[in-house]
């Protein structure tokens, strides 16, 4: 791997100055409150802020009215979520209002949107920190910057991006990790602005991943998620990302869980380290898209339906009971009714456990934003709302077909709904609600499945000889 796309010892040691003279500061903030919206990545990256903002001597606050730094980390993948950013830091205005002192700081991958910085600098004066995905490791230099000098800093780099490694953590969980293994995508699919706010596709060195899993391992985490927007890529692709997974299941982590494979890099090693890994779940995430080659080429997918196709036989042979879900685009310009039914009935054909569905959203910068897009909005809600039902009968049969199994399940919360009930997941990534009290959290428990509701099931606990 090239060097220069590690970030050096010098400047972390820069950074930990920083840190410190932030701590050291009077006039500093007491709490923060991080706000993560869009993906894992974004979840792992707010735990690293986290981290940083705690070694600067201030305490997580949960409400995020009484914080005195309030962090947004963004998204922008489909307009709507760049909308919800927005709104949010409208709002903050009369927050700041109130709280003169309040600091308010925007960073991930809308920050990192081309000509974004700019706009929040001049529609919303207001906000202390702009910085985007490639320089997250200077917060601390920043944040030093906006208290000493009381003055605003936009900082988005032009880059292909960096590696970071060893920076503070403050983890969300702690029996359930996720843990990065490549950075940034190449693979400029046409809808798709991901690689343009995560810069070029790079990977950690196993050496570095394995370290990282190995400690988590110690403390007690459970279940390792691996991250990256195609680990099939990792490190060039072929069977490198099988290697890698080979290595963290010798760790013995009683769960290991990966996202997000892209179908045209799945290599036969992956599918073969189903039937081998003993902590591998029979779970996978396989973004489709679509059903229709032309639709497939034109959102530069480069592989086939009938590969697809292929590769979820072959899934299904290495490994019988995998859960699968997607990811699917509806309304992709110039998507004709019948290149939308090929969606419809690959669908049909896979049988996913759950699929995420999108309609199409225009995102400046990419390929597809040139194509003309006449299919009306209301016809594109039409052929969602057909998607989602079809898929919701789908969800339904499969969870149905689980009631009377005997499951371990990996508990991770009190049930929102019924009190005196916690929901955690089967090996296959289903949701299971059973009675039960907060002492389980982090726990595996027996369960049998009682009943299926939409989404998840029911069950109650089990002792077996
Ligand atoms: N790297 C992952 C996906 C990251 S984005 C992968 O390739 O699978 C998550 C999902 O958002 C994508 O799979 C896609 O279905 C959806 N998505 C991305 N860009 C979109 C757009 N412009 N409009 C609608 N959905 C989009
Ligand atoms: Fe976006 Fe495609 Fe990269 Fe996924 S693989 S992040 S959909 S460009
Ligand atoms: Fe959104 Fe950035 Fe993830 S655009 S989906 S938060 S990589």
């Amino acid at each position: 791997m090239n060097q220069q796309t590690i970030v050096g010892a010098e400047e972390l040691m820069r950074q930990q100055e920083f840190t410190a003279r932030v701590r050291s500061l009077a006039q500093r903030p007491q709490t923060f409150h991080i706000v993560t919206m869009g993906c894992q990545m974004n979840e792992r990256d707010s735990e690293t802020i986290a981290g940083m903002l705690a070694e600067m001597g201030l305490r997580p606050e949960a409400e995020r009215e009484k914080a005195d730094l309030i962090l947004y980390n963004t998204c922008c993948v489909r307009e709507n979520a760049e909308n919800r950013a927005l709104g949010n830091v409208i709002w903050l205005k009369e927050l700041k209002k109130e709280r003169p002192e309040l600091l308010i700081c925007v960073g991930g991958c809308m920050a990192q949107e081309e000509g974004m910085a700019q706009r929040l600098k001049a529609q919303y004066p207001f906000i202390d920190l702009v910085f985007g995905t490639h320089n997250l490791h200077r917060l601390p230099e920043y944040l030093w910057r906006v208290l000493e000098k009381r003055q605003p800093v936009v900082e988005v780099l032009h880059s292909d991006g960096v590696i970071a490694e060893g920076l503070p953590q403050r983890r969300a969980s702690a029996f359930s990790a996720f843990v990065n293994i490549m950075y940034g995508c190449d693979n400029f699919c046409s809808y798709c602005i991901v690689p343009y706010v995560r810069g070029r596709e790079r990977s950690r060195e196993p050496e570095a991943v394995l370290e990282e899993c190995k400690r988590l391992v110690d403390l007690g985490v459970q279940e390792i998620t691996l991250l990256g927007q195609n680990v099939n890529s990792y490190r060039g692709g072929g069977n490198e990302f099988a290697e890698l997974l080979r290595r963290v299941d010798a760790l013995g982590v009683p769960r290991i869980r990966f996202m997000t494979s892209h179908p045209k890099d799945l290599s036969e090693e992956l599918i073969a380290a189903y039937g081998e890994l003993a902590h591998l779940m029979p779970n996978l995430h396989l973004p489709v898209q679509a059903g229709n080659d032309e639709i497939l080429r034109a959102m530069n997918r480069r592989y086939t339906r009938e590969r697809y196709l292929e590769l979820i036989k072959k899934l299904r042979s290495a490994k019988p009971d995998i859960g699968l879900s997607t990811d699917i685009i509806v309304g992709f310009p110039g998507e004709t009714l019948a290149q939308f039914e090929d969606t419809l009935s690959l669908v049909e054909a896979v049988r996913f456990d759950s699929a995420f569905t999108f309609i199409y959203s225009k995102r400046i910068g990419t390929r597809a934003a040139q194509l003309p897009d006449d299919t009306p909005a209301e016809v594109k809600s039409e052929r969602i709302q057909r998607l989602i039902a079809l898929q919701a009968d789908i969800s339904r049969e499969i969870l149905t077909a689980q009631v009377g199994r005997r499951e371990t399940v990996l508990v991770e919360s009190i049930s929102a709904r019924d009190e005196g009930w916690v929901g955690g997941k089967t090996p296959r990534g289903h949701m299971v609600n059973f009675p039960g009290n907060a002492g389980l959290i982090g726990r595996f428990v027996r369960v049998e499945i009682v009943s299926a509701g939409r989404n998840t099931l029911r069950g109650k606990q089990i002792t077996e000889e």
